[in-house]
């Protein structure tokens, strides 16, 4: 039987173990930690919160302990109302937004891990260069070269509106992306669930008039079809879209067009 063993330096090691506080409500944290600018593998570091002493979201006991145990923990946070998509992470095994994952939802330790697949800036920070950079390679915004008629907006039908229910919804956490086995692997060619469904937004969009373009960009074996819906974008999407279907309704697209 063939045997991998991961590079050494891969390997993540038992790390520190902060003290306690004091209280009744415990729970550990096991953060991944990450320095680029020391030469040590990744560790896991232990921390445990008083619950009855912080709020009750994941993402309030990263800074409680942040402010109160340890500055050096690095993370990423905006909003803290699952709106802007910053603070997104492995928690228990998922991607998911920390500021809208209860802790009380994970049973014992809770495990806190950066986005998976990708390379990492520093403890929970991931490097999303390349799926900006893919973002940004499906144009997303409006393209009309036409004039409005008979008023300065461009208006839609209600149902012209309500295509683009589940797709506007969409944060751009990458919790999706970073879920995603075809991604893992093709990464580099294939876009990936979150940057297919921002496309198929503007596909969907009776106010676009780019969508022969958008379509022709697509026509490609690896950035559209290395979809094989293995559905883990929608299973983990914490704003509860399905990446799949747009993805889906963006190949009915190409089909149609060609009949
Ligand atoms: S359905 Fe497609 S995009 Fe979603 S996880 Fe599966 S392969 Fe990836
Ligand atoms: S589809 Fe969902 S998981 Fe994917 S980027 Fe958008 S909000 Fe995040
Ligand atoms: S901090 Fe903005 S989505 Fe979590």
């Amino acid at each position: 039987m063939v045997e991998f063993n991961l590079p050494k330096n891969s390997k993540v090691q038992k790390g520190k173990t902060h003290p306690k506080p004091m209280g009744e409500n415990l729970r550990t944290m096991e953060i991944y930690r990450w320095d680029p600018e020391t030469p040590d593998n990744p560790r896991l570091d232990s921390y445990t919160v008083n619950l009855d002493d912080c709020g009750p979201m994941v993402l309030d006991a990263l800074i409680k302990i942040k402010n109160e145990v340890d500055s050096t923990l690095t993370f990423r946070r905006s909003c803290r109302e699952g709106i802007c998509g910053s603070c997104a992470m492995n928690i228990d095994g998922t991607n998911t937004l920390a500021c809208t994952k209860p802790i009380e939802d994970v049973k014992g330790p809770v495990k806190i891990y950066p986005l998976p697949h990708m390379p990492v800036v520093k403890d929970l920070v991931p490097d999303l260069s390349q799926a900006y950079a893919q973002y940004q390679s499906v144009k997303p915004w409006l393209q009309a070269d036409s004039l409005p008629q008979g008023s300065a907006e461009r208006l839609q039908s209600e149902e012209e509106r309500a295509k683009l229910d589940g797709l506007w919804e969409c944060i751009l956490c990458f919790c999706c992306t970073t879920s995603c086995p075809s991604y893992w692997w093709n990464g580099d060619k294939y876009l990936g669930p979150a940057v297919l469904l921002q496309s198929y937004r503007f596909l969907a969009d009776s106010r676009d008039e780019a969508a022969g373009e958008r379509l022709d960009a697509l026509e490609d074996p690896f950035k559209l079809y290395r979809c094989h819906t293995i559905m883990n974008c929608a299973k983990t999407c914490p704003k509860g879209l399905n990446p799949a279907q747009a993805i889906a309704e963006t190949k009915k697209m190409l089909v149609e067009r060609k009949g």
